[in-house]
């Protein structure tokens, strides 16, 4: 069957219809998610901290997202495969956000990409749509400015910046993005910003009443190593993965150290000797 496309996604929002997005950075995670019937994957720079090991998603390139990207495609067959552009690969100007987004469309193979940023980015999402290709936005709280921010904190919460963040959204819908991202920003603000658009809202820390939802697909398993012990508020985890991996490591360790692996039936013998 073929994949979920951006006007499957326009339908959904007719009709009322609510969807889940995970992240992916590889292959064979990607499949599961696949399987399990994820419309849409989103190839985040979330690979910064959740597949490359940086603090950040600040350190992400383009040749970074280009590489997982592909993995994704290839380890996938319904989903919709959104590639993120990595802090600076698009804000320099809508030619440079061009050009990055053509190579992830051409080399890796993704049907849409994502940008951060409202009425900043929205040059830079009309000249990609001009170009054919979809655009998902991200308004409220934009992970690459988190030296901007200093911290990862909850926008629009007074009125001014509620404010903000609505015309963030709409600029970006006028632009001609098929979908926007609303991270870390009130309920009553993703609710607001649901009913006025028409384009779908993904939220995460956004309120029960966006048209989507996002995770991070190593917070919603509980694959996360989260500082202090500490999960965010908004993070729901639905498995608990770092257990699960870190037994099953330590049960091999113990079964290599004690010879217990590997046994007769994981063993290789000679043929035996031909008359
Ligand atoms: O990179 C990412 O995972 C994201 C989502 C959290 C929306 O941008
Ligand atoms: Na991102």
């Amino acid at each position: 069957s073929r994949r979920t496309t951006v006007r499957d996604i326009a339908k959904a929002k007719a009709r009322g219809e609510k969807w889940p997005m995970l992240t992916a950075y590889d292959a064979m995670t990607a499949s599961v998610f696949d399987e399990a019937g994820i419309p849409v994957m989103l190839v985040g720079d979330s690979a910064g901290n959740a597949h490359l090991g940086f603090d950040s998603t600040v350190p992400v390139t383009l040749d970074h997202m280009v590489m997982l990207a592909a993995a994704v495609v290839r380890g996938t067959r319904q989903a919709l495969i959104v590639g993120d552009l990595p802090f600076g690969s698009y804000q320099e100007s809508p030619a440079q956000a061009l050009r990055s987004a053509t190579r992830l469309v051409k080399e890796a193979g993704v049907g849409a990409v994502k940008l951060e940023g409202g009425e900043r980015s929205a040059d830079q999402v009309r000249t990609l749509v001009e170009a054919g290709i979809p655009v998902m936005a991200h308004v409220g709280y934009t992970p690459q400015s988190v030296h901007a921010y200093g911290g990862h904190l909850v926008q629009g919460r007074g009125e001014e910046a509620a404010q903000q963040v609505l015309r963030d959204a709409k600029a970006v819908q006028d632009a001609g993005a098929f979908a926007v991202v609303l991270e870390l920003v009130t309920a009553e603000i993703a609710a607001e910003a649901t009913r006025s658009l028409h384009i779908p809202t993904i939220g995460i820390g956004a309120g029960p009443d966006c048209d989507a939802q996002v995770l991070v697909w190593t917070d919603m398993a509980g694959m996360t190593d989260w500082p202090g012990d500490r999960t965010p508020r908004f993070v729901k985890q639905y498995a608990r993965l770092r257990e699960v991996l870190g037994d099953a490591a330590r049960a091999f360790a113990e079964d290599v150290v004690g010879g217990a692996y590997p046994a007769e039936e994981h063993s290789f013998h000679r043929r035996p000797a031909q008359g």
